[in-house]
């Protein structure tokens, strides 16, 4: 039976990632794969992290399951964390969460919810969005719709054709919307625009969905959820997809909580039974290491206060990376790269072609996507000029 398959391709990303593993180069630059680097190349466990840890170990007296929603003191952190600790619909009881395995399993889990309760929604997503979107919401059996959303030749949104695209969908159909730090893209929409977004929802009567992956890493925890928590606030049914996986660097630990802004508070009961009976036929039970962590994190003000601390940091060093990124390049080619500067998260297009991507990879070896999206948390003290140099050297 196993003998009718055939050999697929490898993953763009992880495949990519893999190569510069492999790669006997001294000079290489791994800038493919969405995973935050300190200036040592090292992604590193939080201190806030590391100290839960060592409570948990001290303190932990089973691996029995978890409850099928997953860890309490994670789910109701992670809802005050996103929604804010003030949020009307949480404390309207409209809210219902389910933890996950990572931000991945949110989606998957919402978009479950999402087919159960109307089959032939559809979904409209960003051109570009993150490529294993399609697979993880399509799989479910929902269908796609594309709007417009950046523009390469001005590195920047464009908002007018992203609101002529979702002109049209209208009730039963679902908005996905990148919380902050969009990926593939780095190009955010500003409060103004997430006002307009909640008008066509109320007037139109889409659902959105929002996929917060990046919560922190843009401009601080609570500016970067400002759009989701306006959206909250005007409309009646909102989807979330958070993970711990990039703020907390719980990366393996599969971390995340599908969030459920519901109607009322029956509604919300439904939902969650729903979001249940999804996570039961899809993988049963949550893992429970990175939640217990999280939980511990956000239900204990010490912790919490170092944690925001370090994210801080980090947050602020890439928007620093992003600046010096920006001078070396310009540097060193004589181009316009002021966009680097302008976007948000680890990502930015850095608008080569995939010839210019290729030639990067074999000559310098330094890594991109073949759209030449990177991962500016991939650039460090140690590597920058070199990169800036081989940049301008396929221009
Ligand atoms: C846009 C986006 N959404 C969701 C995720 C989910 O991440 P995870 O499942 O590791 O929490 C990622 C991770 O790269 C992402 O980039």
């Amino acid at each position: 039976m196993l003998q009718a398959l055939e050999q697929l391709p490898v993953d763009p990303i992880l495949g990519l990632s893999a190569a510069c593993r492999a790669d006997p180069n001294p000079d290489k630059v791994d800038l493919t794969i969405g995973i935050y680097m300190d200036d040592s190349g090292v992604c590193p466990v939080f201190e806030a992290v590391r100290r839960a840890q060592l409570e948990l170990e001290q303190e932990e007296v089973t691996k029995a399951y978890l409850p099928p929603a997953g860890d309490e003191a994670f789910t109701s952190g992670m809802q005050r964390l996103v929604l804010g600790a003030d949020c009307a619909a949480l404390a309207d009881g409209r809210v219902s969460s389910i933890q996950t395995p990572g931000g991945c399993g949110a989606l998957r889990i919402g978009a479950e919810v999402i087919h159960a309760a109307a089959p032939g929604a559809r979904v409209w997503v960003s051109d570009p969005t993150w490529p294993v979107h399609i697979p993880l919401i399509g799989s479910v059996g929902l269908a796609f719709e594309s709007y417009r959303y950046y523009q390469p030749a001005t590195h920047s949104v464009d908002f007018d054709g992203m609101v002529a695209d979702l002109r049209q969908a209208g009730a039963g159909d679902v908005v996905l919307l990148h919380g902050c730090c969009h990926n593939p893209c780095g190009a955010d929409l500003d409060l103004e625009q997430w006002g307009v977004i909640a008008d066509m929802a109320e007037a139109q009567g889409f659902t959105p969905f929002i996929d917060i992956a990046y919560q922190g890493l843009a401009d601080g925890l609570e500016t970067d959820a400002a759009g989701l928590r306006l959206l909250v606030s005007r409309l009646p049914e909102v989807v979330i997809a958070a993970s711990c996986s990039k703020n907390m660097g719980l990366y393996r630990e599969r971390t995340g909580a599908a969030i459920f802004v519901c109607n009322d508070a029956a509604n919300a009961g439904a939902v969650l039974g729903q979001a249940k009976a999804a996570a039961r036929r899809v993988y049963s039970m949550p893992p429970a290491h990175g939640a217990l962590l999280a939980g511990r994190i956000l239900g204990n003000a010490e912790l919490e206060a170092l944690w925001r601390g370090e994210l801080d940091t980090m947050c602020a060093r890439i928007n620093g990376l992003r600046g010096e990124l920006r001078a070396a390049l310009e540097q060193a080619s004589g181009a316009d790269f002021a966009f680097i500067e302008h976007e948000r998260g680890m990502f930015s297009f850095l608008g080569l072609s995939a010839q210019q991507a290729l030639r990067l990879r074999e000559e310098f070896s330094v890594y991109m996507l073949d759209s030449s999206r990177i991962n500016v948390a991939g650039v460090n003290a140690g590597n920058i000029d070199y990169v800036a140099r081989a940049v301008a050297a396929v221009l």
